[in-house]
């Protein structure tokens, strides 16, 4: 190493590189009354992030090449700290030119697909395929479509566990490089774990995943999706965590502001800086 120009005695602290967080829903534009860029980036900064990327379900959300250069427009000059902007495919058709355009990733919400996209075993397998071609990534939020709209099961154990078996069973033939958001049963991790020695996945799990449980924080500001799930799913992730198979810990940074949880009950909350 070169000799330093500075030398900053940071005597018991410990030191880490900056922290990238791959799980970010940073607001702005028509959101920016949750959070914008500014206040965004500064919260990565302040938790000790130097790179964040970004979620496509902005309003309206990021599946145009359209979109992401707005996003990426707005951005620029505002934002803080390193970002990178995930996109949502409507189809394969769409993922060539996202790429060229600087889509970092893109990302499917089995749950709730955006409008005008089709999520069906075949659409899907030709964003997979499309995004195999051009040596991508494609981030699944784990939660099956059949649930939802049924606040009972939405969110349950059971649809993780369905949306993860039935991406696997594509990807067993497309291989396609899948990375499962946000892991919050201990169901869904053991099948992850079973194939990722065959498979090109990788997963996530949250701080308030890996710490929390529906018991902690039952009320409307504990609610985000995957909710909270049950002390022994808690303890699995955590675990996971620890003997590192699941491979990233993302924040799922999601700020609302306190009438929208308190009355509306919105999913998620700010990570960032508390991480
Ligand atoms: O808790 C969540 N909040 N989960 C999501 O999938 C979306 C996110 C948001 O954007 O509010
Ligand atoms: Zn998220």
């Amino acid at each position: 190493m070169p000799d330093a120009d500075k030398i900053f005695n940071a005597k018991n602290n410990l030191i880490f590189p900056g922290f990238i967080d791959v799980h970010t829903h940073m607001r702005d534009s028509t959101l920016e009354y949750k959070e914008n860029f500014v206040t965004g980036t500064s919260a990565a900064v302040a938790g000790g992030f130097t790179t964040i990327l970004d979620m496509p379900n902005t309003v309206p959300p990021i599946t145009s090449v359209k979109e992401l250069i707005h996003r990426k427009h707005t951005a620029k000059n505002t934002i803080l700290c390193n970002m990178g902007f995930y996109c949502s495919p409507l189809s394969g058709k769409d993922i060539k030119e996202l790429i060229n355009e600087g889509a970092i990733g893109f990302k499917i919400y089995l749950h709730k697909p955006f409008e005008d996209q089709d999520l069906s075993n075949n659409n899907i397998m030709e964003i997979m395929l499309e995004i195999k071609k051009n040596n991508s990534i494609l981030c699944v939020h784990a939660e099956d479509y059949s649930f939802s709209g049924n606040s009972e099961s939405t969110s349950s154990n059971k649809a993780e566990v369905l949306a993860i078996n039935k991406i696997i069973n594509l990807v067993k033939q497309i291989n396609c490089k899948i990375h499962f958001a946000h892991i919050s049963t201990h169901e869904g991790l053991e099948i992850i774990k079973k194939h990722k020695n065959v498979l090109n996945i990788s997963c996530e799990a949250t701080p308030h995943h890996a710490l929390l449980d529906k018991n902690d924080a039952s009320d409307n500001f504990g609610y985000c999706e995957p909710k909270l799930k049950d002390k022994t799913d808690r303890e699995s992730i955590l675990k996971g965590i620890i003997d590192g198979s699941i491979d990233i810990v993302a924040t799922d940074h999601a700020p609302h502001t306190i009438a929208e949880k308190k009355n509306l009950k919105k999913p998620g909350f700010p990570g960032l800086e508390t991480t």
